[in-house]
């Protein structure tokens, strides 16, 4: 029986994997302090024994695995990038309350063997790798081997671009073998709703702002076109009244390459929001990195026979973080706000790729 501990353990996404890979486990603690996700971990999977702030923690229960996704905010370039040095306070930080409980459990001879990390790819980056490398050393110190990876959920089944750095690591001599990629079968249409309220498409302005040229609002530009022909890649005519004809089928996104634009289908995910800054800003099949908040991301689809854009439900969010609808109807039935869950999706780690790298430990 493989006892855990899950550090800043969000929804659970970590017991979820475990049970999804028949490993057989107890979580014999978390530490989590927002409410509402905690409300939710609760109805997924029994009443935790939660041993709340981290800082407050002096010493974890035995165990075998410490699973730490610490705070992401300093470290994601969506957020301000404060860092996570020793003494700055932010977020991120609170990696070093896990360098404390480390040394406690070293004191008192009781490491578990095996420790999963999980953050943004930015930590890995040439700005945070030095605090990162520190980290390595400190584990090394300890006795730790480590194993980190870049992995990205579109590689293990889901379609989402979402790259993640993963770091197991392992008092055991036995190396650690990340997971082998699989085809992505499934496209993002798959994980979509049939039918949708009103609410989540954009507005009638927003869309009309679709084909104005110049920059709104910092909202995306771009003119829905008729084509040709299917394949042909040059548009019929420009419409004046964008939108209005069944046979608009793409939708001319701008985005910072020498191309300057990007065309989206039905069944693409694009980013909505600034997108002349950004590249990539249309994913075929598939949508962007689900954040805390859906606001700047959308999936085309076809609305009454004419294309349009709407932002993801918060049932398709959790499908898309590799949650089943069983599961998710448990999540739904708590009565959070569709802002915590988004939030709690967003937070979380993509269960189908998680269940993956523990299998392999
Ligand atoms: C990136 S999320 C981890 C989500 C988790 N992996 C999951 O499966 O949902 C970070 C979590 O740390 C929690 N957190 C923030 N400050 C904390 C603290 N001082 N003590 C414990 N948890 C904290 C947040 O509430 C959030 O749920």
């Amino acid at each position: 029986m493989l006892k855990v501990v899950e550090l800043f353990a969000g929804i659970g996404a970590q017991a979820q994997a475990l049970k999804e890979a028949n490993i057989e486990h107890e979580i014999v603690a978390i530490s989590e302090i927002d409410k509402y996700a905690l409300r939710v971990y609760e109805a997924l999977h029994g009443k935790p024994n939660n041993l709340g702030n981290i800082k407050e923690i002096d010493l974890l229960p035995t165990a075998d695995l410490w699973t730490y996704s610490f705070p992401c905010t300093d470290i994601s370039l969506a957020g301000q990038m404060k860092g996570f040095d020793r003494d700055s306070e932010t977020g991120s930080s609170l990696l070093w309350e896990v360098e404390r409980l480390i040394n406690n459990a070293a004191i008192n001879g009781n490491l578990p063997k095996y420790l999963l990390m999980e953050n943004v790819k930015n930590l890995v980056s040439k700005r945070f790798i030095g605090l990162f490398n520190e980290w390595k050393s400190f584990l090394e110190s300890h006795g730790y081997r480590n194993y980190y990876q870049v992995l990205n959920a579109k590689d293990y089944g889901i379609p989402q671009n979402r790259e993640r750095v993963f770091m197991v690591s392992s008092l055991d001599t036995k190396n650690y073998i990340f997971p082998t990629k699989i085809k992505l079968e499934n496209k993002l249409n798959d994980y979509l709703e049939k039918h949708v309220s009103e609410k989540y498409f954009l507005s009638e302005r927003l869309i009309r702002n679709l084909s104005d040229t110049n920059d709104r609002n910092g909202f995306i530009r771009g003119n829905r076109f008729r084509l040709h022909d299917e394949k042909s890649e040059y548009a019929y005519t420009i419409s004046t009244c964008p939108g209005s004809r069944a046979t608009d089928n793409f939708i001319m996104v701008p985005q910072k390459t020498k191309q300057g634009y990007a065309f989206a289908h039905v069944g693409d995910g694009i980013y909505t929001n600034r997108t002349h800054q950004k590249r990539g800003v249309v994913q075929k099949n598939m949508i962007p990195t689900l954040k805390t908040s859906p606001n700047d991301i959308g999936v085309v689809v076809d609305k009454d026979y004419l294309i349009s854009i709407r932002r993801l439900t918060p049932r398709e969010c959790w499908r898309l973080m590799g949650w089943n609808e069983n599961r998710i109807d448990v999540a739904l039935s708590t009565g959070v706000s569709d802002t915590q869950l988004y939030k709690m999706a967003g937070n979380s780690i993509v269960v189908t790729v998680l269940r993956r790298l523990f299998i392999c430990i």
